[in-house]
């Protein structure tokens, strides 16, 4: 089983790391009367907790020495290995205010998502103060890690809202391409290069917050599927709401899977042949401007929804230099993707991933 490194490195965990087969997503609101020392020593539970965790071992106990007491670790991941266990923290907005004396702290940037077109955000599944993604290539133990991080806090952080996903919707590097639940292959033009990552995922920009430099942001949405009604949709119009062939993910003008898409090449209609309201069309750097963001998302169900239909969709989740490259590609998407009839974008949150902790030292210990 592969354990990942966690202090002292050059970047956080979780971003870079290939991406692991299982997540569980939470975010978490600070206690009403909490206080600037109450977060600090949140953070520095979480990451020492994060540490050993990581390494596959438990957090505490699990069997007591005396029969009284209480375990300090649950004990679900008793007898499993770390399963290449990563967890990211996340820094909301809302953590930045005169309650902790974190204003003249806050990123410019780390402000809640402007309302964007075709949004359907619901409460219970937006926002937040803090956010764990736990990556894993076993559910079980990103659970227990998201579990008993919840659990330590209490008292001091309150859940929010929380989002299982399983078969990553995104490639890494060396990574094979996933597929996500409307069967087409996903991640095949995800940012990858090392070159990119520093242009477009890791702020190191001097107008940053000096604590957040070797950081990133997190943009997270949860984008549930109509998928009963997908699954009536021909596939080649399918095809041509993504701009790429189902089977093989090759763009409509190519024919393997990394050809490189061609949006200029025209049909005899005079329409390109890679339409310009497809959903890669209006997402690719070529048309943006040369933005690009790093996709690392999951797929998630959550059962049956209230009439009787698959409750399933997909946890995006993007790191990025600057919140500003997400709100562009989905100003686009949001007004003008074929693909906003079949999915809907119910949860948001944006948060700041702090650099990784040096050992002796814990995350976004130098806020304070
Ligand atoms: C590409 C699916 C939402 C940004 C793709 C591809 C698929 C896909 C199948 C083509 C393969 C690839 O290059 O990865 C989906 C689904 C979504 C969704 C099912 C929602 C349920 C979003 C959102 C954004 C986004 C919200 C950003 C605001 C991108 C980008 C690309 C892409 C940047 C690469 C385009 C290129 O360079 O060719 N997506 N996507 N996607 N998507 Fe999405």
């Amino acid at each position: 089983s592969t354990q990942h490194p966690f202090y002292d490195e050059a970047r956080p965990a979780g971003i870079k790391t290939p991406q692991q087969r299982y997540a569980v997503y939470m975010t978490f609101d600070l206690a009403q009367g909490a206080l600037r020392s109450d977060l600090q020593v949140l953070l520095a539970r979480w990451t020492a907790a994060i540490a050993q965790l990581m390494k596959g071992a438990p957090i505490g106990q699990v069997d007591s020495v005396r029969p009284g007491a209480i375990g300090q670790d649950t004990g679900e991941a008793a007898g499993l290995d770390a399963a290449s266990l990563t967890v990211t923290v996340g820094l909301g907005p809302g953590l930045f205010d005169e309650r902790f004396g974190l204003s003249s702290k806050k990123p410019a940037l780390l402000a809640d998502l402007p309302a964007l077109p075709s949004d359907n955000l619901v409460a219970a599944s937006s926002g937040g103060d803090l956010s764990l993604q736990a990556c894993a290539d076993d559910p079980q133990v990103a659970y227990h890690a998201v579990r008993n991080l919840a659990r330590m806090v209490r008292g001091t952080a309150t859940t929010r809202w929380a989002v299982l996903g399983f078969g990553r919707a995104s490639a890494g590097k060396g990574q094979e391409t996933p597929r996500n639940l409307l069967g087409f292959k996903d991640g095949t033009r995800n940012l990858r290069s090392d070159a990119d990552y520093d242009e477009f995922v890791w702020v190191d920009d001097a107008s940053e917050q000096a604590w957040l430099r070797g950081g990133t942001y997190q943009v997270v949405r949860k984008i549930s599927m109509n998928i009963e009604v997908w699954d009536a949709d021909p596939i080649n119009d399918q095809q041509s709401i993504f701009g790429r062939t189902k089977n093989v993910g090759a763009p409509l003008t190519g024919h393997g899977e990394f050809d490189t898409p061609n949006f200029h090449s025209r049909n005899a209609t005079g329409k390109t042949v890679i339409p310009a309201d497809s959903h890669v069309a209006l997402a690719a750097h070529e048309n943006n401007g040369g933005v690009k963001i790093m996709r690392r998302g999951y797929n998630y169900t959550e059962g049956i929804n209230g009439f009787g239909q698959l409750d399933a969709g997909l946890l995006f989740i993007a790191y990025m230099s600057t919140p500003q490259h997400f709100v562009t590609l989905q100003s686009k998407l949001g007004a003008s993707d074929r693909l906003n009839e079949y999915i809907s974008h119910i949860g948001s949150g944006l948060f700041a991933v702090p650099p990784a902790p040096k050992s002796g030292h814990y995350i976004g210990e130098q806020l304070f």
